[in-house]
């Protein structure tokens, strides 16, 4: 999977949001042995240092693709910078590969600034892919305006019953890859019809096809599991093709109200060690 910049992402990645710190080697260093390429972590999830362990454990630091993102309290030009070098030193790396400003938080007013920041990191080596997360068209056009600069990803909530049409076909017009985060809707989505319907006829899982469903339409996926039997099958989910049809089917869940996640118009958490404690993510 290539990004417009012809960076290449492995596509399907591993997610480790609500691993908890003490878990989280352990797993990474599962999903490195099964054959993942590509971790996702977060600022805000308190587990990019056992991310770093796994990676220095396994002696795959610099030779898979990390994804890490800026918490709503750093934003701001110089605060990001911070920020930066110290996910840069919990993860053990000189350079991050894809490094994303985790929500907008338009409330706060800084994503315009941070952006730029995180343009500059790029410019000096630093990230090799810049971008963002959680954003909707009204915030990447306000930072194209600002930079001059589409970011190259997107990384978002998208799920059988949440498949946010209107942000997809704005991406695709600016050339910015979709990463979709919940891709499994917590585990909620593979129950539907047309999911298990498709799966029985291609002798796969209802996972299996969720999964299909998102890479044969070019995103890029991050599935989280704590189970070494569903990395597996999560991981396995490309030998198969899904009809126009069976697409067609599963895009037609597609129900505005069926996020799992926050509105990124109104998500306004610091995203602080006490903030998530308290709101149970970690
Ligand atoms: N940028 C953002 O704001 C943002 C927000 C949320 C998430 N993310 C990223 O996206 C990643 C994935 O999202 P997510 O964890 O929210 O949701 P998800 O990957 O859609 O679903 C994870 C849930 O599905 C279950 N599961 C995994 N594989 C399965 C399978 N093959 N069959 C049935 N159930 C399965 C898991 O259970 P077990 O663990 O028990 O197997 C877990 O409960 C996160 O880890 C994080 O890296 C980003």
């Amino acid at each position: 999977m290539c990004d417009k910049t012809g960076t290449s992402i492995p596509q399907i990645g591993f997610g480790t949001f609500q691993i908890p710190p003490e878990d989280t080697q352990r797993a990474v260093e599962e999903a490195l042995e099964l054959g993942y390429r590509h971790i996702d972590t977060a600022a805000a999830y308190y587990n990019e240092q056992q991310v770093g362990d796994a990676l220095r454990a396994t002696g795959m630091a610099g030779k898979v693709w990390v994804t890490t993102k800026l918490r709503n309290c750093d934003q701001g030009y110089d605060a990001a910078r911070v920020a930066f070098d110290e996910s840069r030193r919990k993860l053990g790396v000189d350079v991050i590969d894809m490094y994303l400003i985790h929500w907008p938080f338009p409330a706060a007013g800084f994503y315009r600034e941070t952006w730029r920041a995180l343009l500059k990191l790029r410019d000096e080596g630093a990230i090799r892919v810049p971008g963002v997360s959680n954003f909707l068209p009204e915030h990447l056009r306000a930072i194209i305006e600002d930079s001059g600069e589409a970011p190259a990803v997107n990384q978002i909530e998208v799920h059988p019953r949440f498949n946010q049409p209107g942000v997809r076909a704005f991406c695709k017009a600016h050339g910015i890859a979709v990463e979709a985060y919940s891709p499994l809707g917590h585990g909620r989505d593979i129950a539907s019809e047309p999911v298990t319907k498709a799966a029985e006829a291609h002798g796969v899982t209802p996972g299996q096809v969720v999964l299909r469903w998102h890479t044969q339409e070019g995103r890029i996926v991050i599935p989280k599991s704590k189970h070494a039997e569903r990395m597996r099958e999560n991981l396995a989910s490309a030998g198969f093709d899904l009809t126009a049809a069976e697409i067609a089917a599963i895009d037609a869940l597609d129900d505005p109200h069926a996020n799992v996640s926050s509105d990124p118009a109104t998500f306004t958490h610091s995203q602080s060690w006490a903030d998530q404690h308290v709101r149970g993510n970690i």
